[in-house]
């Protein structure tokens, strides 16, 4: 059985009883003495708690564990499908595919999408864009813009380019000459190496599973 937030309330509740019924043992409920136990027992269960799932977050969300993928993810196609059982769109990750013409090895591959966020991180994107949820809402949300059907419908035959990294790697380095929105995206005067790094980091981040967010993507990436 797995442990869930409500095996862990009722766990941190009993042990708070429990460990505040041992530090005011003997003392009437009327006394200072007895709610102090309580105090001091619920501090410590809680402090204990937040230690153990701070480490237990940090192992769900490291590279190559069940939700976030390793980062050679970037050699395999993504799909987004909707799973019955979840209620929700979930990424599939498919068979091998070049990405920008060649097999990234897991240490080529994790340099790339490194340099990645450190563009997105020095260009700010999130000044304008969420990415898994953080940042501004002024442009659509990033997590799962690789995903984005735009890309082979509209850019890819607009930029007569082969493939979808390319579209998008294009499209970065070009946002000025081809806004595809009311809004439009500056252009951040982004190398061709950066643009490559920053579409790196898109794909890995589409294939991470975020629960089926953003909601309604789905629908949109599977028409
Ligand atoms: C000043 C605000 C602003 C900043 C800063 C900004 N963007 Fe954008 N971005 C936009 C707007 C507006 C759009 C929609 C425009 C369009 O599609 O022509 C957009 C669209 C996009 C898209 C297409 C998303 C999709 O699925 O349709 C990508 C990818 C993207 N931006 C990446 C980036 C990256 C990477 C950075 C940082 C290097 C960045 N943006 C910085 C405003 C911004």
């Amino acid at each position: 059985m797995g442990i869930g937030w409500l095996e862990v309330t009722v766990a941190a509740f009993v042990l708070t009883v429990v460990s505040g019924a041992f530090l005011a043992r003997g003392s009437n409920w009327l006394e200072p003495r007895f709610w102090k136990g309580f105090a001091i027992g619920g501090s410590l269960v809680m402090f204990t708690l937040l230690w153990i799932l701070t480490f237990d977050t940090l192992k769900k969300i490291s590279m190559g564990s069940e939700r976030v993928p390793s980062p050679t993810v970037i050699n395999h196609k993504i799909g987004y499908e909707y799973n019955a059982d979840r209620r929700m769109y979930v990424p599939v990750i498919g068979e091998e595919e070049p990405f920008f013409g060649k097999k990234w090895s897991e240490e080529e591959a994790y340099r790339l999408i490194t340099k990645g966020k450190l563009v997105i991180q020095s260009r700010n994107c999130m000044d304008c864009h969420t990415l898994l949820g953080n940042g501004a809402y002024y442009a659509p949300d990033l997590t799962k813009a690789w995903l984005d059907p735009k890309w082979e419908t509209m850019i890819k035959p607009m930029l007569k380019v082969e493939t979808r990294e390319e579209a998008i790697a294009t499209w970065l380095m070009n946002t000025d000459k081809y806004p595809t929105w009311t809004r439009r995206m500056p252009n951040l005067g982004l190398s061709k190496e950066e643009a490559q790094a920053v579409v790196a980091y898109l794909k890995f981040m589409s294939a991470i599973d975020t629960n089926g967010f953003p909601d309604h993507f789905g629908k949109t990436a599977s028409k």
